[in-house]
């Protein structure tokens, strides 16, 4: 756009400059073509647990339809304390601490409007989930990236994290099982960042969203961690572990002086989580943890499969400890990440996402997600070991 055009255009400056989703663009080449195995979609194979579909159309079919507290219905959110009482090891009160969101999404955007003044800074690791960046600029802040090395298993290094702290430092992002890397923390790992964030007064935003898919070690979350809960905003949701992505359902929980900021926010933008959903999210927590766990059994098999055909082929691919991302290396082909996935989706229709897509750290990798089926993902490996014998 030319300068005329900037003075004139009414789009704000901090969305015009914002890139669009490099998934999206590459999915945009996908469309239409036929065969094609997707290994691209972030997204379950699986649809959701009978019983959660059931508790929706139970829902509809009483006729709720209204709107409820802009908090969600107090139903879910003592279900969500349980849950995370028991899973996560911290209490909230499901009076004022826990806000029924419309999935992470939401609840990361309001987190990071409810905590920014023009110009702080918000810290988040790379690779990572494409909207991290665009969210924290799309709220005025300054997007800081901190690079976590395959060779320290994409985890974020707690003194690389320490360097890039400033005056202007408001929060830390923390994702960890990691879209797209799979990277893991151990508790020694989150107890240091937890220090780090104590030591400089900062908040700590948590998305747990594939807490549920961790495959090796047990979770921590960081806001069990001493000194943490009154300063982290932990944020969850039902689209990957219930495999309930279109139901577009999350929470957040935080000490009442942050969560009552978001609700402010919540309840204006949104003003509430959509109660069919709601309804279905109960179940889930309520009853649905034994399927969720069934498909996790199956995204472990999946994956055990994929990274071994991987390194087998000859392209590195760490272990990744938890989510359901394989991001092996491609460096040794001599190819960037956009070239490899086009070349390879034009020569084999397999469709993998460009680590580019996931920040500039991502290149010279490619996120395969592996929860599609078993046979696809068998069929995908095929076509990329023939591919590889012919780049
Ligand atoms: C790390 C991460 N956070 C958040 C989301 C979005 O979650 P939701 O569907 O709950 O909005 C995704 C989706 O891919 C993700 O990978």
């Amino acid at each position: 756009m030319d300068d005329q055009s900037k003075k004139t255009s009414p789009v704000a400056r901090q969305v015009e400059n914002i890139p669009r989703s490099g998934i999206r663009d590459f999915f945009e080449l996908v469309q239409g073509v036929p065969d094609i195995i997707s290994l691209g979609v972030g997204e379950p194979d699986f649809v959701t647990p009978w019983k959660i579909r059931e508790a929706a159309i139970y829902s509809l079919e009483r006729g709720h339809t209204s709107y409820t507290s802009n908090s969600g219905l107090i139903k879910l959110r003592q279900s969500i304390a349980r849950y995370v009482n028991e899973h996560f090891q911290v209490s909230y009160d499901p009076n004022d601490e826990i806000l029924v969101t419309v999935g992470v999404s939401e609840g990361l955007d309001i987190a990071l409007r409810a905590l920014i003044d023009p110009g702080d800074e918000i810290i988040y690791h790379e690779p990572c989930y494409v909207s991290y960046a665009p969210s924290i600029v799309m709220a005025h802040g300054v997007a800081v990236p901190v690079k976590c090395e395959s060779s320290n298993a994409f985890a974020l290094d707690p003194e690389a994290l320490r360097k890039v702290i400033t005056p202007k430092t408001k929060a830390v992002i923390l994702n960890f099982p990691t879209n797209p890397t799979g990277g893991t923390l151990s508790a020694d790992q989150v107890k240091r960042i937890a220090e780090i964030a104590v030591d400089h007064d900062l908040v700590v935003i948590s998305d747990e969203i594939y807490s549920e898919l961790t495959y090796e070690g047990s979770h921590v979350s960081i806001a069990s961690m001493p000194g943490m809960r009154e300063r982290t905003i932990f944020l969850h949701g039902f689209s990957k572990a219930f495999a309930m992505t279109g139901f577009r359902v999350g929470y957040a929980c935080a000490p009442k002086y942050l969560l009552d900021a978001m609700l402010r926010i919540h309840q204006y933008c949104m003003l509430c989580a959509g109660i069919t959903s709601q309804e279905a999210a109960i179940e889930a927590l309520d009853h649905g943890f034994d399927e969720a766990m069934a498909m996790r059994e199956h995204y472990l098999a999946r994956r055990n499969f994929i990274v071994h055909a991987l390194n087998d082929m000859g392209l590195t691919c760490h272990l990744p400890r938890g989510s359901f991302y394989a991001f092996p290396s491609i460096q040794n082909t001599g190819m960037s990440s956009s070239e490899f996935a086009v070349e390879l989706l034009k020569e084999t229709k397999v469709a993998c996402v460009p680590g580019t897509a996931f920040g500039e750290s991502g290149e010279g990798f490619l996120r395969c997600c592996f929860a599609t089926s078993m046979a696809q993902i068998e069929m995908a490996m095929d076509r990329l070991a023939k591919f590889l014998q012919k780049v």
